[in-house]
């Protein structure tokens, strides 16, 4: 049916308007209209639309209302990564990031710094192309996350389409306000069913909605806090960047400052503590971020944080309650953690029954007995702890603590290296409780992702001697697992499929699955990319490992200490003759003159940046690190140079002038 003229630009305008009153309400925080009179235009644009559904564009703000459920959330990887941050947790680690970056900029000047409140909800990246919303992902891992743009369409927070036609990505983070929070909880009951337990919880459910209906009848809340790549056009500095985000009808946080030096960093977490209450949304925290982008650059990032920013975390949540016992899980790698079994407290928005008290000598020091009544503490997603025991409130028959000697799942002995606070069974895969934590990890989504195998089933085949380690699982069969507790026929059908359709994975899923000490799903990623092949990594020594970017001492240390024990290479060998296979990798080794030779730089060259000098040195296979140590080949000194300079020579460590530089790339 044509469209007559005068109603396709009344669409055009309803669509336009709409865009603009969302502006206004999310981020001006100043609506034009009521809600019944936005109402009043949607409703006018939807009928409009369904007469004509030729003039139904994918941006128009009525398709925010979701679509038919996914199977399955696609993958996506991150153009650039998804990083995280460090964090500070008292004003001496703040004040000590501050001293780190002027060291690292070399300059006693107070830097300036643009600051916004840590917004407690999750990561999303948004892509824009030429001014419409492409696609919208979560962070996952940092490299690869869920590509939930269906969901993310429905948040009417999020513009469809910007108010200039760039392409950019945003990254921010979706929330629930607190006001929606406590409404959707509300009629949560009223239906019966189940609450969430608190905001951050909330708006994760209600994004990793494979039915984006779901998503749609949920209020999320989006604020921007910067973009994967800046761009020139906005300004030098990232308080610019988020007045251009703003600029395109993007929210931003309204309480985001600019400030100079450590006073006004503290200042600002003081103003921020102090308002936290009465905020609209959930914060854990501030960010910090040195303004120049120039400086970011320079300051760089460490593994995979920046050295350029910092979260400082404000206090987390406080309980009193009673310790009704103390008992020692096994985890994977063997050791030995003492959780306390607390009766029921809220804190930090949840309920707690177990506290982490990490190792013996924290138990000691902090002297918790069994039926004491001690203090608990829950920050953001992390396991709760015990901070303090109430001495006073102590009963006499108060029962302390101490480590068995014996590990309580396999009876082997406990042992405990020489400066080391952990305590491990030393039994490795020989103790059942360390070879089902590793079954578990070996099958876990993020590494062979074998679908049907959880918890109970795996104690079932740990416990009746079926599945010694992870290649004992390809052996099995339907009629084996059949026979098993609450397993049936289709069950076990459904396992055996899972399993044999794991058999087809990539090398760095492989080396993640292995479980590795230190090595996550990150690491096992750029070890696949170095070496390409899973025999080279196997032949690897720790100095050759320590070669990889991103790779320092400790991982390397561990990387080769896995596969220096024979019994982890009989594992491998037979996991390999199962069938399981991977995609080629091409390796991305550094190559070149300077390969294997590790640079660190400081002060100011006559003629080259500080990027000029790192780009020269990695195009020759040399990988530039932060800091002076045993393994520095060279340090390039310019002018006025700081410490790293001194450290040098005492080391007896190569200086270089710009020059030598130059001389030595030739
Ligand atoms: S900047 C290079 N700014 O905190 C990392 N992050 O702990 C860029 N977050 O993954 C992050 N509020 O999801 C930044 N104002 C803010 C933030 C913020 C919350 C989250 C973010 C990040 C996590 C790191």
């Amino acid at each position: 049916m044509a469209v007559p003229a005068e109603i396709a630009a009344r669409a055009r305008q309803l669509r336009e308007q709409l865009e603009l009153h969302n502006i206004r309400y999310y981020v001006l925080d100043r609506p034009l209209i009521s809600d019944a009179e936005y109402d009043r235009l949607f409703r006018e644009l939807q009928e409009l639309e369904s007469r004509y559904p030729s003039l139904l564009t994918p941006d128009s703000p009525t398709q925010r209302v979701g679509a038919a459920p996914l199977e399955a959330f696609r993958q996506v990887s991150h153009r650039v990564p998804m990083l995280s941050l460090n964090n500070a947790f008292s004003d001496e680690e703040a004040a000590a990031f501050d001293r780190r970056v002027r060291e690292g900029l070399e300059t006693a000047e107070p830097v300036e710094y643009a600051v916004e409140p840590k917004f407690d909800g999750l990561a999303v990246s948004l892509s824009y192309r030429e001014g419409r919303f492409v696609t919208g992902a979560t962070r996952g891992d940092g490299a690869t996350g869920e590509d939930v743009t269906l969901n993310l369409r429905t948040v009417r927070a999020i513009p469809l389409r910007l108010t200039r036609p760039v392409s950019l990505e945003a990254r921010g983070e979706v929330l629930m306000l607190k006001a929606d929070f406590e409404a959707l909880n509300r009629r949560q009951r009223d239906k019966g069913e189940k609450e969430f337990a608190n905001p951050r919880n909330a708006a994760a459910g209600s994004l990793r909605q494979l039915d984006s209906r779901i998503t749609a009848q949920r209020r999320l809340a989006f604020f921007a806090y910067g973009m994967a790549e800046p761009i020139p056009e906005a300004g030098r500095r990232h308080s610019e960047q988020l007045d251009y985000l703003a600029g395109l009808g993007l929210p931003v946080a309204p309480e985001r400052r600019v400030v100079r030096g450590v006073a006004g960093l503290l200042d600002y977490y003081r103003s921020i503590g102090a308002r936290r209450d009465e905020l609209p949304y959930q914060v854990d925290g501030v960010v910090y971020k040195v303004n120049e982008l120039a400086l970011q650059e320079r300051l760089g990032y460490v593994a995979r944080a920046p050295r350029f920013a910092v979260a400082y975390k404000f206090a987390p949540e406080e309980a009193v309650t009673r310790v009704a016992a103390i008992e020692v899980q096994v985890g994977r790698t063997g050791a030995l953690t003492p959780v306390a079994r607390l009766e029921p407290v809220f804190v930090g928005g949840v309920t707690v029954t177990n506290a982490t008290l990490h190792n013996e000598d924290e138990v000691r020091r902090k002297d918790v007995r069994v039926g004491d009544t001690v203090v608990v503490r829950r920050a953001g997603d992390v396991i709760p702890e015990v901070v303090r025991v109430l001495a006073e409130r102590r009963s006499q028959d108060a029962v302390a603590f101490a480590m068995p000697k014996a590990c309580p799942v396999c009876g082997s002995a406990v042992v405990r290296g020489k400066d080391e606070a952990v305590s491990r069974c030393g039994a490795g895969l020989y103790c059942p409780a360390q070879r089902k934590q590793a079954i578990l990890h070996f099958v876990s989504r993020r590494a062979m992702d074998i679908d049907g195998i959880g918890e109970k089933l795996v104690d079932q085949l740990v416990d009746q001697g079926m599945v010694a380690n992870p290649a004992d699982l390809y052996r099995l069969t339907v009629p084996v697992l059949a026979r098993l507790e609450r397993m049936g026929e289709k069950s076990a059908a459904n396992a055996v499929a899972a399993i044999e359709a794991s058999k087809h994975t990539t090398l760095d899923r492989f080396i993640y699955a292995l479980g590795i000490r230190n090595v996550g799903e990150a690491t096992a990623k750029d070890l696949a990319r170095y070496f390409g092949d899973l025999g080279s990594l196997m032949a690897a020594d720790a100095d050759s490992l320590e070669q990889v970017p991103e790779v320092g001492p400790v991982v390397a240390r561990c990387v080769a200490d896995f596969f220096a024990q024979p019994h982890n290479r009989e594992v491998i060998d037979s996991l390999l003759a199962q069938g399981i296979a991977w995609p080629p990798v091409v390796p991305e080794r550094p190559i070149g003159a300077l390969a294997g030779k590790n640079f660190v730089l400081t002060g100011t060259l006559p003629h080259l940046s500080r990027e000029q000098a790192k780009a020269l040195i990695e195009s020759r296979g040399g990988k530039v690190v932060a800091s002076v140590s045993g393994k520095t080949a060279y340090v390039v000194a310019g002018a006025d140079p700081g410490g790293k300079y001194d450290k040098a020579r005492e080391r007896g460590v190569i200086i270089l002038d710009e020059a030598g530089l130059l001389k030595l790339v030739e």
